[in-house]
């Protein structure tokens, strides 16, 4: 029996994940020295912060975009986000994140020396404002059912989306299997590499679900490893013959 077979019995999910990345960077570490989301937000022009965070901060931002201000906090989850994504190990990678709102998290791969590009929306000026200062570079991109991405450059080896909105998010449009079958073969035809990662980390409905068991069911059919709200394609598979038209 496989010692990875033996590992995967006794620990499950991000245990697991986390146990080989250990081995990983263990074997091939490379992340800079003082690789922590301490040292990373140091690197953040402190005064400019500053005039971003007094415009913009609120006692009780609640689900607004101002909480994205509580810097440690954020810079934390997206370098969990960058080290579940293995992007703290191995050579220089192209990476898309849409929806990126303030950039943190292309913000920690640039910092590890990744080739980044953002998409959002035009519409959050704190958002335009953090993206700048930290330099990241962002097409802006309205998501639509059934829209190809638009042309952006070389291939990418990875492509995220967190917290994701644009999939009709908490309305009567929110995105079914054939919606969902669009843009991963748009993706896949026109903007990853072959065998390259897609990460969706996807955001609760009214009814609190992430998806509909038919959903969960398709991802996995394209290869997708689903763990609460994150789904990982690693690689992202072409769609499957057939689907059953009662699920669409
Ligand atoms: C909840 S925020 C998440 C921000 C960031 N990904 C994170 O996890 O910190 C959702 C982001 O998606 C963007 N967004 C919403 N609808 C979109 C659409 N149709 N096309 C592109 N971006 C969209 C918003 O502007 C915002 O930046």
């Amino acid at each position: 029996m496989q010692l990875s077979y033996k590992l995967r019995k006794v620990l499950s999910g991000d245990a697991y994940a986390s146990a080989r990345r250990h081995v990983k960077q263990w074997v091939i570490g490379r992340a800079p020295l003082g690789f922590d989301a301490a040292r990373i937000t140091q690197t953040i022009d402190r005064d400019k912060f500053q005039e971003v965070y007094t415009r913009y901060a609120m006692d009780d931002p609640g689900d607004e975009w101002p909480k994205y201000l509580e810097i440690e906090r954020w810079m934390e989850i997206n370098l969990k986000r960058v080290r579940d994504l293995g992007l703290d190990l191995g050579g220089r990678k192209r990476v898309l994140d849409i929806g990126c709102g303030t950039g943190y998290f292309l913000y920690i791969c640039k910092y590890l020396g990744h080739d980044v590009v953002g998409m959002d929306l035009d519409i959050e000026p704190g958002f335009t404002e953090m993206v700048d200062l930290l330099g990241v570079k962002r097409v802006i991109w309205r998501i639509e059912a059934y829209q190809p991405l638009p042309d952006l450059g070389p291939r990418f080896d990875v492509i995220t989306a967190h917290m994701i909105c644009f999939n009709g998010h908490k309305s009567d449009k929110l995105w079914r299997i054939s919606e969902w079958e669009f843009f991963l073969d748009d993706l896949a035809e026109n903007h990853l590499v072959p065998g390259g990662q897609v990460c969706l980390e996807l955001n609760r409905e009214y009814d609190d679900s992430l998806y509909t068991p038919e959903l969960k069911a398709y991802f996995e059919a394209r290869g997708a490893d689903v763990h609460t709200q994150r789904v990982l394609f690693n690689p992202l598979r072409p769609a499957p013959a057939a689907v059953a038209p009662a699920g669409r």
